[in-house]
């Protein structure tokens, strides 16, 4: 089994140009699958609110509800690196509760580090819980939790200064002390300059080939969330016409008497059918 990567390691992958991979996972078997399959890290990202719980965004997601996946995914993969994904309104509120929730992480369900959304403004939280001892991960461009202020989901840094605007907040988000930093949903000329100008990892969805590692949401990346895909998505399966014939050939064999089959069915003992009509003869 291979070794559990720290944030060390991450940094001498960027060292060395080695890609690094995540994924979302929200469930043990799912967790359990990512990590034997080797990726680098996993994300229990606040996108569980749209991909299982089936809300419009990201939004009504709650620290419980996190915690609860978080905790399974780190039982289905304890050999790991998995960020637990700070929800809307845990961080965003004060400096404390920041510390607080992002402790809720660590102490409930053993995660490496938390990740928030948002630049230069919520460096006051990310200082405050690394002063405290936890890891931080970083996340600008196209920031779900503020899709109302950038006037939906929609690709950020497309023009020459917000490209500039987005650089400052990266470098302001590796001044204030986060390890690593995501960046969502620019063009691959954004990605590739906040990449290069930041000593800490920068990782991409929808980002470009430049940064040092790469992400995708498992449900948009094996095809099982059909409701919209974006543009920065390769399905890698087609896991949803997968399940939904196996659902309809269950249906059919249960309709037409096909299954249960005698493979899938328990045996009495020897004799005990006998004695079984034997009884109900004399019961009836
Ligand atoms: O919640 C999430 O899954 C994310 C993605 C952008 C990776 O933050």
């Amino acid at each position: 089994m291979a070794k559990k990567k720290s944030i060390l390691d991450f940094a001498e992958m960027k060292q060395r140009g080695e890609k690094v991979t995540w994924i979302t996972a929200y469930d043990y078997p799912t967790a359990s699958l990512v990590e034997q399959a080797g990726i680098d890290m996993i994300l229990v990202g606040d996108s569980v609110g749209m991909v299982v719980y089936g809300y419009p965004g990201t939004l009504p997601v709650t620290m419980d509800q996190i915690m609860y996946h978080t905790e399974a995914v780190r039982r289905g993969a304890p050999n790991t690196f998995i960020i637990g994904d700070m929800p809307f309104l845990s961080y965003q509120t004060s400096v404390s509760e920041a510390i607080q929730n992002a402790g809720r992480f660590y102490k409930e369900a053993n995660v490496d580090a938390v990740k928030l959304e948002g630049g230069k403004r919520m460096t006051p939280q990310i200082r405050g819980i690394v002063e405290s001892g936890m890891v931080v991960v970083g996340h600008i461009g196209l920031t779900p939790q503020s899709s109302a202020q950038l006037g939906g989901f929609k690709a950020q840094g497309a023009t020459a200064e917000a490209a500039i605007i987005l650089l400052e907040d990266a470098k302001a988000i590796e001044e204030a002390g986060a390890s690593l930093l995501l960046v969502e949903g620019v063009p691959p000329e954004t990605g590739k300059i906040i990449t290069e100008a930041l000593s800490i990892p920068v990782y991409g969805i929808g980002a470009g080939p430049h940064c040092d590692g790469q992400i995708l949401i498992v449900s948009d990346m094996l095809g099982i969330f059909e409701v919209f895909t974006p543009k920065f998505v390769k399905k890698y399966a087609s896991l949803a016409t997968v399940i939904r014939e196996a659902f309809q050939e269950y249906g059919r064999e249960v309709r037409e008497g096909k299954f249960p089959a005698e493979e899938h069915c328990y045996k009495m003992k020897a004799g005990e059918a006998e004695r079984l009509a034997d009884l109900l003869k004399k019961i009836s």
